[in-house]
C-alpha cells in the first residue's frame, strides 16, 4: 500500500481537530509526527487539549476532523483494544477484584503468554517500579501513589510498540518521581517503545524527553528539544512557561538581519536577536534567561549595561539569586554562580547589568 504521510512516522496527527459541543474547538489544526522509538512529551498549562489528544490517540475519543494514524494506517475506526497501545492515565483504574500480580498478567494473558514467561515479565514490572513485595495484594490495600506504579507496570509489561502516559507520577513525592523519571525514559529507551507522555511540569518534559510540543490554547507553540525550547523559544508564550524568564517591553526602533534595536520603556535601548518581529515601530517583549545577565560586565564592547537596582537577594547555596528592578519591571531576576570571589549584593545597591546581544530575544508582545 502506498504510505502518503511522512514516511518515518510511526504515530501521526494530520489536520486533527476536536470539539466536545460542535462549536469550540479544543484541539485545533494539530499536526504531528513521531518516529519510532521517539520520546514525546506534550507539556501544556491545564486545559491546553493534552489529554484529549492522547485520549484521540488511545480511541477514547474520536477527532471531529483529521486522521491518527498509526504505522502509516489510519486509526479512527479501531477500537481502542486492539490498538496495542499501552496506557497509563491519571485515572486509570486497576482492576480492584484482582491482586497486583494478577493485574499485571491480565494484558499478558489477552495476547497469550504462556505462564511461565508471564510469572517473569510480571516480577521484571514489579521489580521496576519497586512493588516487588506487593504481587498479592489487591489495589484497596495499596496507597494512591503504589496504585499508580502498579498502572504503570501493567502499561509496560506487555512490551508494547506505544505507550501513552498521562500525569502518572503526580502523585509520588519528589524522589520517587525524580527516580521514576529516570526509569520510565531508561525502560523505553532500551525497549525502542514510542512513547507520548504528558504533564504540565515543564521540569518533567525537559529531563525526559526527546523531544517537547508546548501546548496552549489547543495549538502547539512549538515542538522541540528541550535544549532548543529553553535556549531559543520562538513566542512569549514558551519563553514565559519554560524555566525562568525575564521580560522588558519595548518598541522595535531599527530591524537589520538578525539584528534589532529595541527602545524600552523608560527610553533606555538595547539590541536584541529579532525572534518574530518584522517591523520598524512594532511592540515587543525581550527575554533574557537570569543565567545570561552579568552584574557589573565585562562582556565585550558589543554587550549593553542598564542600570539596575537590588530590590532582593537570596542566598540558594549553589546560586545566588537576586530580584532587581530593571526598565521598570520589579521581577527582573537573576541567578549567578556561588563563586568565593561573587559578590553578595544588597537591597538598595545600585549596578549595572548586561548580557550578550544574542541572548536577547525579541518576541511577540502578547
Ligand atoms: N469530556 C469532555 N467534555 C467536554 N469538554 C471537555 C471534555 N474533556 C475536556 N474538555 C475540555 O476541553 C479542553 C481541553 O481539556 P484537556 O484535553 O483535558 O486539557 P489538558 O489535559 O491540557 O488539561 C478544556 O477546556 C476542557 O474543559
Ligand atoms: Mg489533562
Amino acid at each position: 500500500m502506498p504510505d502518503t504521510g511522512a514516511s518515518d512516522a510511526f504515530v501521526a496527527f494530520e489536520r486533527v481537530q476536536k470539539s466536545y459541543d460542535g462549536e469550540t474547538l479544543v484541539v485545533k489544526d494539530l499536526n504531528l509526527s513521531l518516529p519510532k522509538g521517539e520520546f514525546l512529551t506534550m507539556l501544556g498549562p491545564s486545559g491546553s487539549g493534552k489529554t484529549t489528544c492522547l485520549m484521540m490517540l488511545a480511541g477514547f475519543e474520536t477527532a471531529t476532523h483529521g486522521e491518527i494514524k498509526l504505522d502509516g494506517v489510519s486509526i479512527n475506526n479501531i477500537p481502542p483494544h486492539k490498538r496495542g497501545i499501552g496506557m497509563v492515565f491519571q485515572n486509570y483504574a486497576l482492576f480492584p477484584h484482582m491482586t497486583v500480580a494478577e493485574n499485571l498478567a491480565f494484558p499478558l494473558e489477552v495476547r497469550k503468554i504462556g505462564k511461565s514467561d508471564r510469572e517473569a515479565k510480571v516480577k521484571r514490572a514489579l521489580d521496576m517500579v519497586e512493588m516487588g513485595d506487593f504481587g498479592s495484594r489487591r489495589p484497596a490495600q495499596l496507597s494512591g501513589g503504589q496504585q499508580q506504579r502498579i498502572a504503570l507496570a501493567r502499561a509496560l509489561v506487555f512490551e508494547p510498540e506505544l505507550v501513552l502516559m498521562d500525569e502518572p507520577l503526580g502523585a509520588l513525592d519528589k524522589q520517587l518521581r525524580e527516580k521514576m523519571q529516570f526509569e520510565i525514559t531508561n525502560l523505553a529507551h532500551s525497549l525502542g517503545i514510542t512513547t507520548v507522555y504528558v504533564t504540565h511540569d515543564q521540569t518533567e518534559a525537559l529531563t525526559m524527553s526527546d523531544r517537547v510540543a508546548v501546548f496552549n490554547d489547543g495549538r502547539i507553540q512549538q515542538l522541540a528539544p528541550p535544549d532548543e525550547l529553553y535556549e531559543a523559544p520562538s513566542n512569549s508564550f514558551v519563553a514565559q512557561f519554560i524555566g525562568e524568564n525575564n521580560t522588558l517591553e519595548g518598541t522595535v526602533t531599527q530591524l537589520k538581519g538578525d539584528h534589532c534595536t529595541v527602545q524600552l520603556e523608560n527610553g533606555a535601548m538595547i539590541d536584541a536577536k529579532p525572534v518574530n518581529v518584522t517591523e520598524v515601530g512594532q511592540k515587543t517583549r525581550v527575554s533574557i534567561r537570569p543565567e545570561r545577565v552579568e552584574v557589573n560586565p565585562e562582556l565585550g564592547p558589543d554587550a549593553h549595561t542598564l542600570k539596575a537596582k537590588v530590590l532582593e537577594f537570596v542566598y540558594m547555596g549553589d546560586i545566588f539569586r537576586t530580584r532587581l528592578e530593571v526598565a521598570g519591571n520589579r521581577e527582573f531576576v537573576i541567578k549567578t554562580r556561588n563563586r568565593a570571589d561573587q559578590e553578595r549584593l544588597k537591597p538598595g545597591q545600585e549596578v549595572n547589568i548586561g548580557w550578550l546581544p544574542e541572548d536577547c530575544r525579541a518576541l511577540d508582545a502578547d
